[in-house]
């Protein structure tokens, strides 16, 4: 764990930074520095209007790339925010923040009891966000029609594989069944375009980019490929046997015509190509090969109430603190404007002081 010079640890789910146990609005210089707009703005001139609700950090996969077989050490049931407290969150980032997407993550999101209720909840806001969902796809397909009746808008169903074989020694689950029926339920349920996460994985899945890419393109899916991040809990990503995007691209190549698409929307991380000319099209996110960190517009919550302004972060900001003790809505918006002030430039991954923030990706959302 990272310490600061007076031993505080920066991290840990039980002991936070000095910054991150009450209020910090920040000294009168960084104040002035700042200015005085509502909104999520950063020293490096982004502004946040994406916030990204991870609902919990329990998952029923074990995708080799996130969590070991016998899973992690969950966060213990009184350390998760609750619903009334997610809302009252959510209601100050959207009313006060300037926020206009919501995308509830996990975990698996899925798992938590009330997320119906969420949505719905969400979608009733005067400044109604858009709202979607980033699911494993277990279990969706019989709900995908409430989801959609309860605000829904869109959905981000993982899949890596379309052999069972192979998904199953990649999740280490025989699931993959649920999730093509994930996204046949998703589409007779309105919820369009569906949009596929996969991850590809050196000598496990990296053949497969082709045969994933017609499936999508067959069925109206919008593939994306996400270049595997140094996020997982083993702490066992290394550069050399991460798929590049200009490999998943040349593999893409052999098969289709690939061309730049013409508008991409500010923001959003993938390289956007069409396919075969169209209309068909495919993302590739180059996280690690070409970070899009000076375009990023997104702010984290966690199922424990912190803020992180970057995936990548060592510092997290405890809300959760603010909302149990006496934090008035102004003050909790004010922390977190100064939270998503200090974001950093960039991830650093490419450094080499890069440090793997403590918490997996299963612990933050993605
Ligand atoms: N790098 C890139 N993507 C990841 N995901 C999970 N862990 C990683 C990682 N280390 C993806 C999942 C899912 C989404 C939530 O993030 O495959 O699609
Ligand atoms: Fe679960 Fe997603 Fe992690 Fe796979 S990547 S184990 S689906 S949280």
């Amino acid at each position: 764990m990272t310490t600061t010079a007076l031993g505080i640890p920066l991290f840990g789910t039980r002991g936070r930074a000095a910054e991150s146990t009450g209020l910090d609005t920040g000294d009168a210089g960084e104040r002035a520095a700042r200015g005085s707009s509502p909104f999520l703005l950063d020293s490096h001139g982004r502004r946040a209007i994406d916030l990204r609700v991870s609902l919990t950090d329990k998952c029923n996969l074990r995708c080799t790339y996130c969590m070991p077989a016998e899973g992690l050490d969950w966060l213990p049931g009184q350390e998760l925010l609750t619903d009334e407290e997610l809302l009252r969150l959510i209601g100050i980032a959207v009313d006060r923040l300037g926020v206009s997407e919501i995308r509830f993550t996990g975990g698996e999101p899925l798992l938590r009891k009330g997320i119906l209720v969420l949505v719905q909840e969400v979608s009733r806001l005067k400044a109604r966000p858009e709202i979607s969902l980033t699911t494993n796809g277990i279990g969706f397909a019989r709900r995908a029609a409430d989801f959609a009746a309860a605000g829904l808008d869109r959905v981000n169903i993982s899949l890596d594989t379309l052999d069972r074989d192979v998904f199953a020694r990649l999740t280490r689950r025989d699931r993959h069944s649920d999730v093509i029926a994930a996204l046949d339920g998703a589409v007779a349920a309105g919820l369009t375009p569906v949009k596929i996460n996969a991850v590809l994985l050196r000598g496990v899945n990296d053949h497969e980019a082709g045969d994933l890419l017609a499936f999508a393109v067959e069925r109206g899916y919008h593939l994306r490929f996400i270049e595997q991040m140094p996020l997982d809990a083993g702490h066992e990503w290394n550069r050399a046997s991460m798929v590049t995007a200009d490999e998943i691209q040349e593999s893409l190549s052999r098969r289709f015509a690939l061309t730049p698409h013409r508008e991409a929307r500010a923001g959003a991380p993938a390289e956007l190509f069409d396919v075969d000319g169209g209309p068909a099209t495919v993302g590739i996110i180059a996280s690690v090969t070409r970070p899009f960190c000076g375009d990023c517009d997104r702010t984290r919550l966690t199922a424990d109430g912190q803020i992180r302004n970057c995936l990548f972060s060592q510092i997290e900001t405890d809300l959760r603190a603010m909302l149990r003790g006496t934090g008035t809505d102004d003050e909790i918006a004010d922390a977190w404007r100064m939270a998503m002030w200090r974001k950093l430039p960039g991830h650093g991954i490419n450094d080499p002081s890069f440090l793997q923030p403590d918490r997996p990706m299963s612990a933050i959302g993605g």
